[in-house]
């Protein structure tokens, strides 16, 4: 095996390596985002992987949608998304209280959805932007798992401008919303979601964090000390 020596290499992987490990989610917002920077987060989204082996080309399947802070497009969605935070809340708050096997499995998102219905999400009001990636649904139905390679693809992207990002994962409910859809321009049920705020944050993100990595990483038929 050969390890790279080249300085310019060397100098990619640490840069890449520092990027990825201080990725964080951001939950509080202030300031601006320059276009050119929410640019180049959005283009990153169209080198993301996509699931050639559907039969949907890149073109067909993929759009990203752009809401800026203070128009009535972002208005709109503010309130889609906190009626449907609302909605869930309900739902799954009578689901826990009636249905009591399903309290251990779903008792902590009831709460958590329940606190933030009540709430609402500051970064919807602080986030310069709101960003929603939509991708065509398929056979073999791996839209929303190709979503997640296009949020991270922002996500690190946005990291190393210098940027913050939340995912909004009631952004994946709102296929069938036909508000919200209409406001895409997308039909209903077709297409998989995911979203995120993009903003300035507020607060110098916590980079110094350790991961065990050791305890997650297991070599299969090899006899390494990780190997427990
Ligand atoms: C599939 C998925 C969905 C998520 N949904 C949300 C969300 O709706 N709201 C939110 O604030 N964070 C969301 N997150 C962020 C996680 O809470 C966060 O990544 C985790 O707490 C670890 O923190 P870190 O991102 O700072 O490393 C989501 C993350 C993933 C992977």
């Amino acid at each position: 095996m050969t390890v790279m020596t080249d300085p310019q290499q060397i100098t990619r992987i640490d840069a890449l390596e520092k990027v990825i490990r201080s990725r964080r989610s951001c939950r509080s917002f202030a300031g601006q985002v320059p276009d050119e920077v929410l640019q180049k987060i959005v283009e990153s989204a169209i080198y993301a992987p996509f699931a050639a082996g559907a039969g949907i080309s890149l073109k067909e399947g993929r759009r990203i949608f752009i809401f800026r802070q203070g128009t009535e497009a972002m208005d709109q969605a503010r309130q889609i998304i906190e009626a449907q935070l609302r909605s869930g809340a309900s739902r799954i708050g009578m689901a826990v209280r009636f249905l009591p096997f399903l309290r251990k499995k779903m008792g902590f998102f009831a709460d958590r959805i329940s606190t933030t219905a009540t709430q609402g999400i500051p970064g919807l009001t602080e986030g310069a932007f709101y960003i929603v990636a939509a991708e065509k649904k398929g056979f073999p139905p791996l839209a929303s798992q190709t979503l997640a390679h296009v949020m991270e693809n922002m996500w690190l992207t946005a990291t190393a401008h210098g940027v913050g990002i939340q995912i909004l994962s009631v952004t994946n409910g709102l296929t069938q919303h036909k508000g919200f859809m209409q406001l895409l321009n997308l039909p209903p049920g077709q297409w998989a979601l995911n979203g995120c705020v993009v903003g300035m944050p507020k607060h110098p993100p916590n980079n110094k964090r350790k991961r065990d990595t050791e305890y997650f990483i297991h070599w299969v038929g090899e006899n390494k000390k990780n190997n427990q």
